[in-house]
């Protein structure tokens, strides 16, 4: 089991808070990495949630739910929707999407969600959703790898480097950057292939308690 997780943990994430609330007030919020979009048209959604979660039976009889897809600097939000708590929204900015769901402020983006299908997926629940409405912030995203939040600090080719050695002498001798930081590197050209190439450094988030939750990988 140990083994599969920290071989899935391979796979990066975003992060995001999956939200949602009863007809009759009941709210509910769960940090989540197995969000994923599935279909254009129709906008379809995926997420899924241990059987096991305190918050399921919410989700399920909400039928409806809010992905708010967090941002770097997020992650403290993260580890409070991933802490089981009686009121996890007390103290968090809170707002509304148009269709009456908890929205958290100040994340990427949200989609509110209709609930067409619930699958059974081992000890999961597969929550299928269609896409009634979403918005859009933009800005550097929350990253989960390996067990551990992380953010992108990116930088353009050709910019002074103030580290103690360049990116690829770094990755040649299979160096790790300075202090905490893991390195690691993506080329881009845009459209026309004309765009500079642009780097981007990964660096590790202050860790919580490393990873003192069921689920994620
Ligand atoms: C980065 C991260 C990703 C997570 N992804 C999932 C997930 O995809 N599915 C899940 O069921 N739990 C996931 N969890 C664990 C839940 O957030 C955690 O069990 C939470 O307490 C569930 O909410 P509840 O206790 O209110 O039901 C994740 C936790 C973290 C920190």
């Amino acid at each position: 089991m140990r083994s599969l997780r920290d071989a899935l943990g391979q796979f990066a994430t975003g992060v995001a808070v999956v939200t949602t609330a009863t007809a009759s007030g009941e709210r509910a919020g769960v940090t989540v990495n197995s969000f994923s979009s599935v279909s254009l048209d129709p906008p379809l959604v995926l997420w899924c949630l241990s059987e096991r979660a305190p918050s399921a039976p919410v989700f399920l009889r909400a039928g409806r739910f809010a992905v708010n897809i967090l941002a770097a600097g997020q992650d403290e939000l993260s580890r409070r929707f991933a802490t089981p708590a009686p009121d996890k929204f007390a103290g968090v900015d809170v707002l509304a999407t148009p269709t009456g769901l908890p929205m958290l402020a100040g994340t990427l983006a949200t989609f509110s969600c209709r609930t067409v299908t619930v699958h059974a997926g081992g000890d999961h629940h597969i929550f299928v959703g269609e896409v009634e409405h979403h918005q859009r912030s933009g800005g550097e995203p929350l990253l989960f790898h390996c067990g551990r939040y992380r953010e992108f600090a990116s930088f353009r080719d050709g910019e002074e480097r103030t580290g103690p050695f360049r990116l690829p002498e770094a990755r040649h001798h299979g160096l790790r950057g300075p202090g905490r930081r893991d390195v690691s590197r993506r080329q881009g050209s845009g459209p026309r292939g004309r765009d500079p190439v642009e780097t981007l450094l990964l660096g590790d988030v202050e860790q919580p308690s490393a990873v003192g939750f069921d689920d994620p990988l």
